[in-house]
């Protein structure tokens, strides 16, 4: 029985009925959260109800998923699948929810490119007077296509080129953060051949444990990541001598994604510490940039509101009187998009009930590499979405979600208890707004998804679907 789909690879720039009123920060309808009534309650009820201020805007009206005021049916339909869905209010919302909980320092939100670089994001936050932290020229490259402020910009990693040092000194960005006395010196000579001086700020490494996957844990001692205390000290007295280089601040990043605000508040203190001996040294260090690694609600309402992370973080700065720089990345765009698949076949084999659908490991690498938890359910599901995604659910059944990539690696969840699905049906995964497309490839010779972005109820396409084409055209026979 046929039934898939249409796969669309048509590059649509513009596509639903244009939305009158400006998104930016309106109310809105639709507000969070999975499992939604209809009619849908008034969002300042729905606040004071899950006494949750991380929402989405991604919910079921009668057992239809929608993203914001699009069926997202229709957009599988219309975009053909697997398909990255985008809520542009749902960004905008936790960037305002950061922006809001760090005003009284004025921060410079840096949003992480790395988490998801698609330019139609990009621009959203640039318009919505976010900065940005890149980790490589090709990052420093799309936020300007995006129409940054490049002077607002900062540019981190362990392993800067010094090509990559020349772009981002050409561009003026507002500093490095430097994680080695090596990097420290190729960034003085580049300068130096430039005529320029390099801003600096020194990545500690403060030795906190974040209690994150051992693969996003970047503040312990023994990462790659950063430098001690001791060494960022003698660096500082480098610096102060060194005529080609300007010591702007310091730098940490701890891990991520964290869920709880005490490894924040330990750095802040240890960073607070390190700004009153340099300063003392006769350094003008103004800026302490804590990095990112919020968390967001991947499981139920585990997160944290972008406003407990500040209650820890604000009264240091303002006491050290620095500037505060962010670099979140999950925190803005993870629950701002979904994955949307379809069911290929489904098979019962040793035991074991597997849907096969159309996204694999290729799409989302998160549950092979980090065992991460997403939230599935079915687009259009038989039995509503439940509060709590884990547990063994009424009329529903363990089942592996896998894709057709060729590894017993390739799923997107295992023994979940899951609705009846068969051929065709359409299956969301949640919170894949982050590290999802942004760590995609092109494995088994899968062309990479499309995006698509959502306002209210107009939705266009941030980035076509992959061809045959596409997969060989940098290749020479
Ligand atoms: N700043 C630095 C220096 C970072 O290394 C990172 C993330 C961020 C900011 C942004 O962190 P966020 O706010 O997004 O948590 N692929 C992994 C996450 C790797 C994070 C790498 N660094 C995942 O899918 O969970």
């Amino acid at each position: 029985m046929p039934c898939r789909l249409p796969n669309c690879w048509r590059d649509i720039a513009s596509v639903g009925k244009a939305d009158p009123a400006p998104a930016r920060l309106r109310p809105n309808k639709g507000w969070q959260t999975h499992v939604m009534p209809s009619p849908l309650p008034e969002p300042a009820l729905l606040l004071q109800k899950s006494g949750n201020t991380t929402m989405d805007h991604f919910h079921y009206r009668d057992n239809d998923l929608f993203c914001e005021e699009v069926r997202v049916s229709e957009l599988a339909a219309q975009y053909g699948t697997p398909v990255w869905i985008y809520s542009k209010r749902t960004l905008l919302h936790h960037l305002n929810q950061i922006q809001q909980a760090f005003k009284e320092v004025d921060p410079v939100i840096c949003y992480s490119v790395k988490a998801n670089s698609n330019l139609g994001i990009l621009k959203v936050m640039n318009d919505a007077g976010s900065s940005f932290d890149v980790v490589s020229g090709g990052e420093l490259f799309r936020v300007k296509q995006a129409g940054a402020d490049t002077s607002r910009v900062v540019f981190a990693g362990v392993g800067k080129t010094d090509a990559e040092i020349r772009y981002a000194l050409e561009n003026n960005v507002l500093m490095f953060n430097v994680e080695s006395e090596a990097e420290l010196d190729a960034i003085a000579s580049v300068a130096e051949s430039m005529h320029k001086v390099g801003p600096v700020a020194l990545r500690l490494n403060p030795d906190i444990d974040a209690k994150t996957h051992a693969k996003t844990t970047t503040g312990k001692k023994g990462n790659k990541f950063g430098m001690d205390i001791e060494r960022a000290e003698q660096l500082a007295e480098k610096v102060l001598s060194d005529k080609r280089l300007s010591l702007k601040g310091i730098h940490m990043h701890l891990g991520s994604p964290i869920l709880t605000t005490e490894p924040y508040a330990a750095a802040v203190v240890k960073a607070a510490e390190v700004v009153a001996r340099f300063r003392a040294r006769g350094h003008d260090t103004r800026w302490i940039n804590l990095g990112g690694g919020f968390g967001i609600n991947y499981r139920q309402q585990e997160a944290l509101p972008a406003s407990a992370y500040a209650a820890v973080i604000v009264p240091t700065v303002l006491a050290a009187g620095c500037r505060l720089a962010l670099e979140p990345g999950r925190f803005i765009v993870g629950n701002s998009g979904i994955l949307v698949s379809q069911v290929i076949f489904t098979k019962r084999e040793g035991g074991k009930l597997f849907v096969i659908q159309d996204a694999a490991m290729n799409d989302l690498v998160r549950p092979a590499m980090y065992d991460a938890f997403h939230r599935i359910w079915p687009v259009t599901p038989k039995i509503p979405a439940p509060q709590n995604y884990e547990a063994e659910i009424e009329g529903c059944e363990p089942t592996d979600v896998v894709g057709p990539v060729c590894e017993s690696g390739d799923y997107l969840a295992k023994g979940r208890y899951l609705p009846p699905m068969s051929r065709g049906d359409l299956v969301c995964t949640f919170s894949a707004g982050a590290y999802g497309m942004a760590m995609s490839s092109n494995y088994n010779s899968r062309p990479r998804a499309c995006e698509v972005l959502v306002d209210g109820s107009s939705h266009r396409l941030i980035r076509r679907r992959e061809s045959y084409e596409d997969l060989v055209a940098h290749e020479i026979l």
